[in-house]
């Protein structure tokens, strides 16, 4: 006992036995100004958090990923937080048991070891406060991208081969080789898959699509988009981009996948290491030569299917006119279709979807016929396929339904082509019906579209509104296009990024349709006598600059012209007023600032688009110059609709579709007692906009697809949906659908920047909607208020629950976000889900609409 006392110094006794502690270490004396201090920093701190959340959430937007020392000091700035606001619950309790002026405590050990906590507290704040980042985020690489894949007989065997001989040490370069359309795509496809799904001890899968007019450049510049951090590679040499890839994939496990090579590639000069390590290198190619010169460790032939096999997927591709087997007599004729196939995936598919409706023997003995008759003589299976594959063309209806066919050649290997693109090429092209309907409507064109999907003949593009064509029946319609390889086809193909300058030997004279897309073509000089040239595509060319005097000088008959996603283009020629005939011009993305004043001698123009373009001149004159448009786009150019613009827009008097932009509330107000012209927009971009309301006609703006509102003070949204009295129903209006209230065709709506709205409860009124982004918005505290909704829903019992249609959430940024709506478990069709930044989405909320992701 006595030892034990010896040890304590004398003051500790003291200050012990009357609780008070009079070092200059007195964390109790300090307590109260540590405590003031340390509100002031941790303030600070927040703000310094707000402040880089703002900077990664720029970042991210580009498609970068928070670096984990920001996420780790993010977590600690958090816990402090949480520690922080227990030590102020425990305040009141601490500073009431201070007496002698807040030298002693009625607890001393209490009071200790809170002030004990308040400093160290401090000193952490502090240190947390000192960090300074000056990068935030990082490139996501993601391991593997899924791949869709198709029906398919007999793949998982090869697949399997395939899988065992990856697992082979000694095996690096595995070659998949066999004729076109016989699925090495597929098996690729399905390799592919197979590392994303096994976790595999791989870094990164990389896929590359070779084809056959890339170069080094166009692979380099594949596999940089995937591995790189930034664009900053774009514009260099070769070499350099080589030595980059290198540099990059010597430190990483990778598998590379390289589809469809069609010669030999040095994967050296490329950038691709040499040296063992774990990596592999799959390629597929049509020749076992490509397989030869790339020395590879292993190869597989991907054959045709056995008869069996082929017969399978003959039925399931023919469907119940022979798998209900009811038909025996057209099951044996199946037979010989099918066998006429040679177990070509490809052509089972395609002629199998040509055979699909045909129910009666004649069609097809008639089918046999044609196929036994089939006269050309080629040498190769590559060939002999192409003969075979076109008796589905020939099924065709008629000749406006082959020619929209053929015109999908014009694309790259590979492209993916927008459908309504498509179509308005079609229309200018004399393909289909000019005629649109009241509503600008173009069903004729997604009639055909929809035909040569079934018929396999395109390939619809999942969850986007693309198609594109299997290769081989992309060479069978420029075959077909050439009357059979015997002359020069009317249409002519020259994209891609090995195209530098214009090739010498384009016959113009003959040429109908010209495509020169995704060019590296910097300057074009030349001016060629095109007297039957009814389309050039001449668009999404990174380097294009200049067009010169003398390139449209003599195109009479020119019909489509595209200029878009030119990104450096800043000018067009004076003599585009050359082009009489043009319908259809696409400048979209470009960098044009102003038009040409001979532009407005086209009088024939149905189409023009300046979307994302810097053009901002007042369009005065329009309605005279262009007396036919029928489709203006303008979102996000720099043109605003005006009074004067209002006025001439009346006078278009067939104008179906508009894009626009307004910042002015009356003009909005304005333009919606327009019938006529209110109906045409399509898409509304309102910015810059302040107003205490804003009216928003479901029956006026009809037909409004995409709402943008940006940097908008509004304190009011109101949806009107009883406005007008029920006119005479035009046919289109007697749709089913028309009988609810609400925007029925909007499906994207982009909001940023908005002030004065506390909910977006009236995006209840867009039942269809498909993609929602909310960023920047900081007083949006729901987007769905319940109560708001449900009596939104009381009075129009068709409109159920929001979003009930939603594909794709994206909210950022919104400070005092708590809700998103009250059935979030249950959105049956979200698929892609980004919240960031909405610190007071409780953690449920965002947690399970992030496990909804699939
Ligand atoms: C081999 O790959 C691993 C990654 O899996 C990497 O860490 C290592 O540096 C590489 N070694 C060589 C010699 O390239
Ligand atoms: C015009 O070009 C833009 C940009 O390339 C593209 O998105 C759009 O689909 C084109 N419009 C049509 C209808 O061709
Ligand atoms: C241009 O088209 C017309 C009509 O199809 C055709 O008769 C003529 O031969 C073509 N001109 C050239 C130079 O090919
Ligand atoms: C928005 O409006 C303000 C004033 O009304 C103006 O100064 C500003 O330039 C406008 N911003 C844009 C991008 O138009
Ligand atoms: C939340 O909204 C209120 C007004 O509704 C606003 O004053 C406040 O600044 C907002 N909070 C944040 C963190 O932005």
């Amino acid at each position: 006992m006595a030892d034990w006392l010896l040890l304590i110094p004398w003051n500790q006794i003291f200050t012990a036995a009357c609780g008070c502690f009079l070092s200059d270490r007195n964390y109790i004396h300090l307590m109260e100004s540590n405590l003031d201090a340390l509100q002031t920093t941790i303030e600070e701190l927040k703000n310094r958090r707000d402040d880089l959340l703002g900077r990664v959430s720029i970042e991210e937007d580009k498609g970068l990923q928070r670096l984990a020392q920001v996420k780790g000091w993010l977590s600690s700035v958090e816990s402090v937080e949480s520690q922080f606001n227990d030590l102020l619950q425990a305040r009141s309790t601490e500073t009431g048991r201070l007496c002698l002026f807040g030298y002693c405590s009625e607890d001393f050990i209490s009071s200790y070891n809170y002030g004990d906590k308040v400093s160290k507290m401090l000193e952490k704040v502090e240190l947390l406060s000192r960090r300074d980042f000056e990068v935030v985020a990082q490139k996501i690489i993601r391991k593997a991208e899924k791949k869709h894949i198709q029906t398919t007989v007999g793949l998982d065997t090869l697949v399997g081969i395939a899988w065992e001989s990856l697992k082979n040490d000694d095996i690096r370069t595995l070659g998949l080789y066999g004729m076109g359309g016989v699925g090495k795509t597929t098996l690729l496809a399905s390799i592919n898959n197979k590392f994303l799904e096994l976790e595999s001890e791989y870094d990164v899968v990389i896929w590359v699509v070779v084809s056959n007019d890339l170069q080094y450049e166009g692979i380099q510049d594949q596999i940089l988009g995937r591995l790189s951090l930034d664009m900053e590679w774009e514009r260099e040499t070769e070499n350099k981009k080589a030595s980059l890839i290198n540099n990059i994939l010597n430190r990483k496990r990778f598998v590379l996948l390289l589809d469809d090579l069609w010669s030999e590639v040095d994967l050296s000069r490329i950038g691709v290491p040499t040296q063992e390590n774990g990596s592999k290198i799959v390629f597929t190619t049509r020749s076992t030569e490509v397989c030869n010169h790339m020395r590879v460790d292993k190869q597989i032939k991907v054959d045709c299917l056995s008869p069996d096999e082929a017969w399978k997927l003959f039925q399931i591709t023919v469907g119940d006119v022979i798998s209900g087997g009811h038909r025996q007599d057209i099951s044996a004729l199946a037979r010989i279709v099918a066998a006429k196939c040679d177990g070509l995936p490809l052509a089972l598919n395609v002629i199998g979807k040509a055979m699909a409706c045909k129910e009666t023997i004649q069609e097809w003995l008639h089918a046999i016929y044609v196929l036994n008759s089939l006269g050309y003589e080629f040498p190769g299976m590559d060939e002999r396929i192409l003969p075979i594959l076109k008796f589905s063309y020939d099924s065709l209806k008629n000749g406006e339904i082959k020619s929209c066919f053929l015109y999908c050649s014009l694309f790259p290997e590979d492209f993916e082509i927008e459908k309504e693109k498509l179509i308005e090429y079609w229309i200018c092209e004399g393909f289909i019906n000019p005629n649109r309907y009241e509503d600008g409507g173009t069903n004729q064109g997604y009639d055909i579209i929809g035909l040569l999907v079934r018929a396999h003949l395109l390939i619809d593009c999942e969850l986007t509104d693309k198609v594109k064509l299997h290769d081989v029946i992309r060479e069978m319609a420029l075959w077909i296009n050439s009357d059979f390889g015997n002359q020069e086809g009317t249409i002519c193909v020259k994209s891609g990024a090995h195209v530098r300058l214009i090739p010498n030997d384009i016959n113009w004279e003959i040429v109908r349709q010209m495509s020169l897309i995704h060019t590296l073509i910097k300057k074009i000089s030349c001016s060629p006598n095109c007297p039957n040239l009814s389309t050039l595509l001449l668009s999404g060319s990174l380097r294009l600059v200049d067009i010169s005097v003398g390139f449209f000088r003599f195109m009479p008959k020119l019909v489509v012209l595209d200029l878009s996603g030119n990104s450096w283009l800043r000018n067009l020629p004076e003599e585009i007023s050359n082009l009489g005939s043009l319908q259809y011009l696409n400048l979209s993305r470009t960098m044009i600032k102003s038009l040409p004043v001979g532009l407005k001698k086209l009088k024939k123009l149905i189409y023009l688009n300046l979307e994302s373009t810097r053009v901002h001149e007042s369009l005065v004159g329009i309605a005279a110059a262009f007396p036919n448009l029928q489709v203006l786009k303008l979102f996000d150019s720099e043109v605003c609709v005006d009074d004067i613009l209002m006025e001439e827009l009346q006078h278009l008097e067939h104008l179906k579709i508009l894009t626009a932009n307004i910042e002015d509330a009356t003009i909005l107000e304005r333009i919606q007692g327009i019938d006529r012209l209110a109906s045409s927009i399509r898409g509304l971009c309102l910015r810059n906009m302040s107003a205490p309301r804003v009216i928003l006609s479901t029956i006026a703006l009809g037909g409004l697809q995409q709402l943008q509102i940006e940097r908008c003070y509004i304190s009011e949204i109101k949806i009107d949906w009883k406005s007008k009295e029920r006119r005479e129903l035009s046919p289109m209006e007697i749709h089913p659908s028309t009988s609810s209230p609400g925007f029925k065709q909007l499906s994207n709506v982009r909001i940023f920047g908005l002030r004065g709205q506390r909910d977006l409860s009236w995006l209840l009124f867009a039942p269809n909607l498909k993609k929602l982004q909310v960023g920047n918005s900081r007083e949006i505290e729901e987007i769905i208020n319940k109560e708001k909704g449900m009596s939104i829903t009381k009075v129009h019992p068709d409109i159920l629950l929001p979003f009930g249609n939603l594909e794709s959430l994206n909210l950022f940024l919104l400070s005092n976000l708590t809700e998103v709506c009250w059935n979030y478990r249950t959105l049956p069709n979200l698929r892609e889900i980004s919240v960031r930044d909405c610190p007071k989405l409780p953690e449920d909320i965002a947690n399970f609409l992030r496990l909804a992701e699939k």
